[in-house]
């Protein structure tokens, strides 16, 4: 076999996409101690992955007790919302190349949550928030025999907020979440918005009620970091100033 020339090898190595990178990982487990620490992990990777990417090499290649979620690694699940360079994201859809791979990345758990294992909460309260506002069609009288009709301006009415994926970015980067577990927080107000606002469903004064709960709506403060932070673009913030105006108006 013809050995490779020196040309070759040094024309194949500045073709090659890989970059080393700095993983640094906030660890915690309560079975070894109570204290969190940094980890650093050095890895090689193509910019053009994911950070999901890059914590799969983490743990498939040096440290398989590292601990997190994920499922569906495209976006649809919420499973994997982590803090990335301090700010809540999806892993399976932040690239390499836009969180300044230069520098250690840091990679964390959500705030606001009780941390279980690495960057595993405890998402218990959270789902309790969104079971509290009965996220789903309430209607009196009997079935229909067909569909219920809407007409594509009612549909339209909550189409924003029929994209949430209850990732829990949103409610863990909200301060008034981190200060007081208590508050609902903007995912749960979100998906009731979804159903106050259908034109179909028939529970909406009760939902608001439930809303207009000391630890509703109104411990909102509106700092946007509910908005920034959905990797699904809801306009979070702006769903829950119109259950507020609802409340005042009582029309929806
Ligand atoms: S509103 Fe956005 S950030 Fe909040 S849970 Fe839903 S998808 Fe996630
Ligand atoms: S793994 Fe499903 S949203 Fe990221």
């Amino acid at each position: 076999m013809a050995t490779p020339t020196l040309d070759k090898v040094e024309a194949e190595s500045a073709a090659s996409p890989y970059i080393t990178v700095t993983l640094r990982i906030r660890r915690f487990n309560p079975e070894v101690s109570d204290e969190a620490q940094w980890q650093d992990f050095r890895i090689e990777i193509d910019p053009k992955e994911r950070v999901l990417d890059a914590l799969h090499k983490v743990k498939w290649d040096i440290d398989g007790t590292l601990t997190f979620r994920r499922s569906c690694a495209h976006g649809i699940c919420g499973s994997d919302a982590m803090r990335i360079n301090g700010k809540n994201r999806l892993a399976c859809k932040t690239l390499i190349k836009d969180v300044n791979p230069e520098k250690p990345i840091t990679v964390e758990a959500i705030k606001g949550l009780t941390v279980l294992k690495d960057l595993v909460v405890d998402m218990d309260p959270f789902f309790q928030a969104y079971r509290d506002v009965m996220p789903f069609l309430i209607t009196k009288g009997n079935e229909p025999t067909r569909e219920r009709l809407q007409s594509p301006e009612d549909r339209e009415r909550f189409d924003d907020t029929t994209k949430c994926i209850l990732c829990a970015a949103c409610t863990s980067s909200c301060p008034v979440f981190w200060n007081d577990g208590q508050y609902f927080g903007p995912a749960a107000i979100v998906n009731a918005h979804r159903f106050i606002f259908d034109s179909r469903d028939e529970g909406g004064e009760q939902r608001l009620e439930i809303l207009n709960d000391r630890d509703g709506v109104w411990r909102c403060r509106t700092t946007f970091n509910c908005t920034d932070a959905c990797p699904r673009g809801i306009e979070v913030t702006k769903a829950i100033q119109e259950v507020k105006r609802a409340l005042i108006t009582r029309r929806f």
